[in-house]
């Protein structure tokens, strides 16, 4: 039998051959280590994990729909607000309405928890910034959250001053730092 012999052959090639067979062996677990940590360590640049995997791809996107209908306080006052839970459910009451992750939803509304959504934007604590005025300026959301409606997790950013004082200079907005933006 021809094929025996082959693996016979094999097999004694490889008694013979401890020495390179022992480093073939460890540079392909070192190169499998290396893929590991290339495709499958957790991905670094999006944002934090939310209680809801909510998608602004998904919701602002595919779906299209307004940025004001979940932020409706945006333009009036000093926070835009996060939805509450009767937000969703004004559509997930009918639509996926057994996905998993809208039960989880109908659990925080029926035990009147508000969703616990991680932060994602972070602005120093002495800063005042009011999104009216800007808003009125007729200035997009992109231009300071980038393109919200093409992320699945927001990312979010610290806002530095350089950025703030840069677009004032460009467009007329007010550069007397400690009057305006330090309290
Ligand atoms: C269907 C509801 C919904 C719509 C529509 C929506 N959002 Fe949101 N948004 C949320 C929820 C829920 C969160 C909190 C969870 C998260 O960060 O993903 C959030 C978070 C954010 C945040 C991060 C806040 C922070 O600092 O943590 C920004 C910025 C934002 N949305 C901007 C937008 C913009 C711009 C649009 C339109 C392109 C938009 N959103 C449309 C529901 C919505
Ligand atoms: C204006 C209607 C509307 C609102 C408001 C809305 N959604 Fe949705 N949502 C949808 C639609 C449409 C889909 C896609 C359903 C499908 O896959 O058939 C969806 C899908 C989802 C999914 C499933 C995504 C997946 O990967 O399968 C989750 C989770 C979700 N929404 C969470 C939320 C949360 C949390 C809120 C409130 C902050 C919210 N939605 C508000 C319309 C809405
Ligand atoms: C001129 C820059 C600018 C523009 C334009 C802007 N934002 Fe913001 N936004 C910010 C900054 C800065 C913060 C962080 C504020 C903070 O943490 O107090 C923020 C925070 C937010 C938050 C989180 C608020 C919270 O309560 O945690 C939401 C939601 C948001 N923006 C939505 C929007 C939407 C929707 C639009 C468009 C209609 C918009 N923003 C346009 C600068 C901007
Ligand atoms: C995209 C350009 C742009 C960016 C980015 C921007 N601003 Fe402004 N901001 C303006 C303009 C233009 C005005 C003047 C508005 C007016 O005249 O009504 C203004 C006005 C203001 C005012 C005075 C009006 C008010 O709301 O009380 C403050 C305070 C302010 N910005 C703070 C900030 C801070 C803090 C940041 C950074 C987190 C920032 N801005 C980022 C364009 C910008």
């Amino acid at each position: 039998m021809k094929w025996i012999e082959t693996i016979r052959n094999v097999f004694r090639a490889v008694r013979d051959n401890r020495v390179p067979i022992f480093w073939i062996g460890s540079l392909s677990l070192l190169t499998a280590g290396f893929l590991f940590l290339f495709y499958a360590s957790p991905a670094t640049d999006i944002g934090p994990e939310q209680p809801i995997p909510f998608s602004h791809r998904l919701h602002s996107g595919v779906k299209a729909i307004d940025c004001k209908f979940c932020h409706p306080y945006v333009a009036r006052s000093r926070h835009p607000g996060l939805p509450p839970v009767e937000k969703c459910l004004y559509c997930h009451a009918y639509i996926i309405a057994g996905h998993p992750q809208i039960l989880k939803e109908h659990g925080y509304y029926e035990t009147e928890t508000p969703t616990p959504w991680v932060k994602a934007n972070f602005l120093p604590e002495h800063v005042l910034f009011n999104h009216q005025r800007h808003i009125k300026k007729n200035f997009v959301c992109a231009e300071c959250h980038d393109q919200v409606e093409t992320m699945d997790r927001i990312k979010g950013k610290r806002f530095k001053m350089g950025f703030c004082v840069q677009c004032h200079q460009k467009n007329q907005g007010p550069l007397d730092c400690w009057l305006t933006c330090h309290s």
